[in-house]
């Protein structure tokens, strides 16, 4: 464990000099704030939340190390279905490219190309999910090389002087991360084309070569394909081998790939200790109570109930410094891992949901519906959307095959005039109705199908590009929800 031993003086180092960014104090989290000292099982069940993401940087990118390595670019052809189940919570507004980054001896260049009219964005994670920089449509940026090499203990953009031939830098705080394009796809059929030319004009290249701190990102090193999906919602019940197997691959990792924040790096490390986690290996305690553990994982994950932020009209979500970029919200960074892996800032987007009648979401009979009835046009400068899911979040089957409804739908007033393509800014209603029961033809094209037969779901808001009125305390008033009998034509 000699690089381990490297890695750790380095960081020492950082925290001597006082340039390990982003130390803030840990308020959101239950676990290293007030419980430092914990038993073998307290300690399982906080590296089960702090590792959680793991299992989604695996399924995400094991098919993109498989098919094109590290360092290069996949990109998504087609928006997600309802027959797909890759992603969580997948959005059908942008196509996606994907890059699994690998730091660990060399900096990689990126070429961003030049994307007119349209909203777009690099979104780059450290190894945990934390959206720590992002460039596009919202920054103005401008097309070029840009940089990304791994800077332990600092995190974020960074101008470079132009005979570096670099438009800038992105310092990323672990040597494994992400990178995820994400370019919005108007509605209309001639643009896919014109979405793939973008994504082809991406380049991805090895850059110089660096001290190795870190073995290279692999298959392997991510578990070979052995990390099931745990679902993370309480009560959730953890198969014992499903954890062990994702607490072996956090062993692995966590050396190289200490927490952003700088007073999180000691408390973390040791209580992954008691958890059996070091030296690269997990050898769990013969005390731990693994029943225990997952009964102690589902108290913390039902606490952060309490953290959530509401909007107006009962529309909710997480606080902003524990939203896309978490700090040291570790339990929240495994709930949104579960139900919304690779979140963006809420600079650069809003993830409202609805509260309902809880935090779990909306619930239809088969005679039932709900409407939503909008103030006015969010005011966005990116897009907006509202797309449903089912309870394990996924999109919904219908015959629509429609799964979103916003700013580039052709949603109608109650006068059946045209929403978007005029600059007339009113009240209009979307219908959220089960997939088997069509409502009335004005209605159709601002149904939004829930389950067949009903049942549970959610609905997710999404605002890129936010303005001040759509901000927890702002001026825009959310859309206001009424359950009433299906709308059936007369
Ligand atoms: C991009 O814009 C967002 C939102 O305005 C801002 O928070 C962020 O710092 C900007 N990033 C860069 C690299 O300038
Ligand atoms: C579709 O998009 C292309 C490119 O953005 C545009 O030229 C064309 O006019 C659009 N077609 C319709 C029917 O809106
Ligand atoms: C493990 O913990 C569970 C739940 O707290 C408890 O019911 C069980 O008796 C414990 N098992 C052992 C062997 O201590
Ligand atoms: C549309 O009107 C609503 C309600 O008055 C307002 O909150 C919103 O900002 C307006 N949207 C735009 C895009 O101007
Ligand atoms: C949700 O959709 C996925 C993908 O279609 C499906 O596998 C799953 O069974 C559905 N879950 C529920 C509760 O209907
Ligand atoms: C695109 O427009 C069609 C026709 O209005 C509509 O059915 C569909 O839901 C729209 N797609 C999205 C993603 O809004
Ligand atoms: C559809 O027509 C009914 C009856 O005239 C009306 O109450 C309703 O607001 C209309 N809905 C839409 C979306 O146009
Ligand atoms: C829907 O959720 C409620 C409350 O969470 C639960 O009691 C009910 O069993 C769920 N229904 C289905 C069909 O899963
Ligand atoms: C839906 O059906 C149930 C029984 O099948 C009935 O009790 C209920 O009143 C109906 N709801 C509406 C809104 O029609």
């Amino acid at each position: 464990m000699m690089l381990y031993r490297f890695f750790m003086s380095i960081l020492a180092w950082g925290a001597i000099l006082g340039n390990v960014g982003n130390a803030q104090p840990s308020p959101l989290d239950s676990f290293t704030n007030t419980k430092r000292a914990t038993s073998p099982s307290e300690a399982t069940a906080f590296a089960i939340i702090y590792g959680y993401p793991m299992i989604q940087y695996a399924a995400s990118l094991d098919s993109v190390i498989t098919s094109v390595g590290t360092n290069a670019i996949f990109s998504e052809k087609n928006t997600a279905t309802a027959d797909e189940a890759a992603i969580v919570r997948p959005n059908v507004d942008t196509l996606y490219s994907k890059i699994a980054v690998d730091l660990s001896s060399y900096e990689v260049v990126i070429t961003i190309p030049k994307i007119d009219d349209r909203f777009y964005v690099f979104p780059f994670y450290d190894l945990w999910s934390n959206n720590f920089a992002n460039l596009g449509s919202l920054n103005n940026t401008a097309p070029g090389k840009y940089l990304l090499r791994h800077t332990p203990g600092r995190s974020g953009f960074e101008s470079l002087p132009k005979d570096t031939g670099y438009l800038g830098a992105v310092n990323f705080p672990t040597p494994y991360g992400l990178v995820l394009p994400r370019i919005l796809l108007k509605n209309n059929s001639t643009d896919l084309d014109i979405v793939h030319a973008i994504q082809d004009q991406i380049k991805v290249e090895k850059g110089r070569q660096t001290i190795p701190l870190a073995p290279p990102l692999s298959y392997e090193l991510l578990g070979s394909g052995t990390l099931e999906p745990l679902a993370l919602t309480p009560p959730a019940a953890l198969d014992t081998n499903s954890v062990k197997a994702l607490l072996t691959v956090v062993a692995r990792v966590a050396p190289y790939n200490p927490p952003a924040n700088a007073r999180d790096i000691i408390p973390v490390s040791s209580v992954l200790r008691v958890a059996g986690i070091s030296n690269g290996r997990y050898s769990p305690s013969t005390f731990v109570n693994y029943t225990e553990a997952n009964q102690i994982a589902n108290t913390a994950l039902t606490s952060t109930e309490k953290l959530i932020q509401l909007f107006n009209n009962e529309w909710f979500d997480y606080p902003p410094e524990a939203s896309g970029n978490f700090h040291s919200s570790y339990t929240i960074r495994s709930i949104i891992a579960y139900t919304g892996y690779l979140q963006l800032v809420q600079d650069e987007a809003l993830y409202p949901e609805y509260i309902g009648s809880g935090i779990h979401g909306l619930s239809l009979a088969g005679n039932e519906s709900y409407t939503l009835t909008f103030s006015g046009k969010p005011p966005v400068k990116g897009f907006w959307s509202l797309t449903a899911y089912n309870s394990s979040s996924y999109l919904i089957p219908n015959p629509l095959n429609r799964y979103s409804l916003g700013d580039r739908s052709s949603l109608t007033y109650d006068d059946s005039q045209l929403v978007y393509g005029t600059g007339r800014n009113g009240s209009f209603t979307i219908l959220i109705q089960p997939a088997d029961v069509a409502p009335p033809v004005n209605w159709t094209n601002n149904w939004l199908p829930a389950p067949a037969g009903g049942g549970n779901f959610t609905v997710n808001l999404r605002f890129y590009g936010p303005t001040g009125p759509l901000y927890a305390g702002g001026a825009y008033a959310y859309p206001v929800v009424k359950k009433q009998a299906v709308i059936v034509p007369q």
